[in-house]
């Protein structure tokens, strides 16, 4: 293996070559899960945004396919998603195809290097063959830009009224505030409502928002309103948080003003839901981007730059009252368990991609140390009432002197079990199936090798993980 391929993961998403951020366009059909991502295929720093694509039956395993959309005289192609155009509402295609529509933000980066501020706006596309060839709309942009610089990341959901019609909604992140846009044909757009000036965290740019539809454990319906943010997230840099509210006639009502944070490790940006996917799925699926605009451009990877999460199935849960989202890693993951085997002290890791699970026994506290033979090691914890991992000393840093640290999250309830899955330089863990999360990535000087762990941890299992 050459240095070229070190720490290209082996379950997790990754570009081919180049550079990725932020997954674009997702939605599922006809037995294919479509992801799509900011890729710039010339370089691995960030450049003139194309949108890459990948298909996958089982959100695990991924075919690579030929990059659906390039930059054009309107600009690059920045971030934005896909629908299923179920009903022909665009006309693009006829009931019997329905045409695959994808919206998101054109930059002119030219308009942009000669200083005026209304280079972001709106364009679509469509595809009538799922998504291998794609058609840009002729009347491009849909939505033009009225006066800020950040106008950007258009995430469209079909929603339902009162009386039970639907409708396409879109929501749009504008500086620092998420604006809602309704429309009848994906092609004409009226705003309905904004949100989030005097609400949220606020120590950066809104990007990426999303507004998913839920259940709750009662069967109550609720909107979650997801708005990554960049910097300003809890781990400095880049995160994602959300709101839980109502939506109504165009505008996001949340319940609260606190600030959650949909992971609280430092590396998942930019995740957003699939379209489609109640087809096969109960509840929404997301994937995040598996890095931090303060170091990706420099992490220690030679040929490709960023991984994807693994996708994780989302939902809400209750906390005293209170209701947070869930993420917990989509069950086709266990289609990749090989080996497994039972531990009952320190044990030899079997690969560099394994999962670890295990229950706590005795008291809301446990500690797993992950190392290697030159003495570099991760530490996972809870101890008074805070789960941390600690990447101090975890390998390679040198390329950022933020990227050497301990990040913590409180957690008021009780943890009673975990899951982690390792990959080649990344550590994902779950608390209670997703009530709390931490991503990080990692960048051990040579592979992982032995576990050991407190001893009320109980049921620790290893499995290892193989496409
Ligand atoms: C978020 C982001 C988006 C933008 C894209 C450009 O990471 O800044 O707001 O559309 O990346 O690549």
């Amino acid at each position: 293996e050459s240095d070229k391929e070190n720490y290209r993961p082996e379950y997790h998403f990754t570009p081919s070559s180049g550079w990725m951020n932020d997954p674009n366009g997702l939605f599922y059909y006809e037995g294919e899960y479509h992801l799509f991502y900011q890729y710039y295929p010339d370089s691995t720093v960030w450049g003139p945004m194309h949108w890459g694509h990948a298909v996958s039956p089982d959100l695990v395993k991924w075919e690579h396919l030929p990059i659906a959309l390039e930059p054009d005289s309107l600009g690059y192609i920045f971030s934005g998603s896909a629908v299923v155009d179920l009903d022909n509402s665009s006309g693009f295609g006829s009931s019997e195809r329905p045409p695959i529509v994808a919206i998101f933000t054109y930059h002119d980066a030219k308009a942009a290097g000669e200083g005026e501020i209304d280079y972001q706006t709106q364009g679509i596309a469509y595809s009538l063959n799922r998504g291998r060839t794609w058609k840009k709309y002729e009347g491009n942009p849909v939505i033009a830009n009225t006066g800020d610089i950040d106008f950007r990341d258009p995430k469209v959901t079909r929603l339902q009224r009162e009386d039970g019609s639907s409708y396409w909604n879109l929501t749009l992140a504008v500086k620092d505030e998420i604006q809602f846009f309704s429309s009848e044909d994906l092609i004409h757009w009226k705003k309905t409502g904004s949100f989030g000036r005097n609400i949220g965290a606020h120590g950066g740019v809104w990007e990426c928002p999303d507004l998913i539809p839920m259940k709750t454990e009662s069967g109550e319906d609720k909107y979650v309103l997801l708005v990554s943010i960049n910097p300003g997230g809890p781990q400095k840099g880049s995160a994602t948080q959300y709101f839980i509210g109502d939506y109504v006639e165009g505008k996001f009502i949340p319940d609260d003003t606190m600030i959650r944070w949909l992971d609280y490790g430092p590396d998942n940006y930019a995740s957003v839901t699939w379209d489609n996917s109640s087809e096969i799925n109960d509840n929404p699926i997301a994937i995040g981007w598996m890095s931090n605009w303060l170091y990706a451009q420099t992490v220690p990877t030679l040929s490709w730059r960023s991984a994807m999460t693994v996708a994780r199935e989302l939902s809400l849960f209750d906390v005293d009252g209170t209701y947070l989202l869930k993420s917990s890693p989509v069950n086709t993951l266990e289609d990749l368990r090989k080996e497994s085997y039972t531990i009952y002290e320190s044990s030899t890791l079997p690969s560099q991609a394994v999962e670890i699970s295990a229950s706590v026994s005795e008291g809301d506290t446990f500690r797993i140390v992950i190392s290697n033979e030159l003495g570099e090691q991760v530490i996972i914890s809870k101890e008074m009432g805070l789960v941390s991992v600690d990447r101090t000393n975890a390998g390679n840093s040198d390329f950022n002197r933020e990227f050497a640290a301990l990040h913590s999250a409180p957690m008021s309830w009780e943890a009673e079990e975990l899951t982690i899955f390792l990959d080649a330089h990344s550590l994902e863990l779950f608390i209670n199936d997703g009530e709390l999360v931490m991503t990080s990535i990692l960048f051990p000087s040579s592979a992982w090798k032995t576990m050991d762990f407190s001893e009320n941890l109980k049921n620790v299992k290893l499995f290892q993980l193989q496409d």
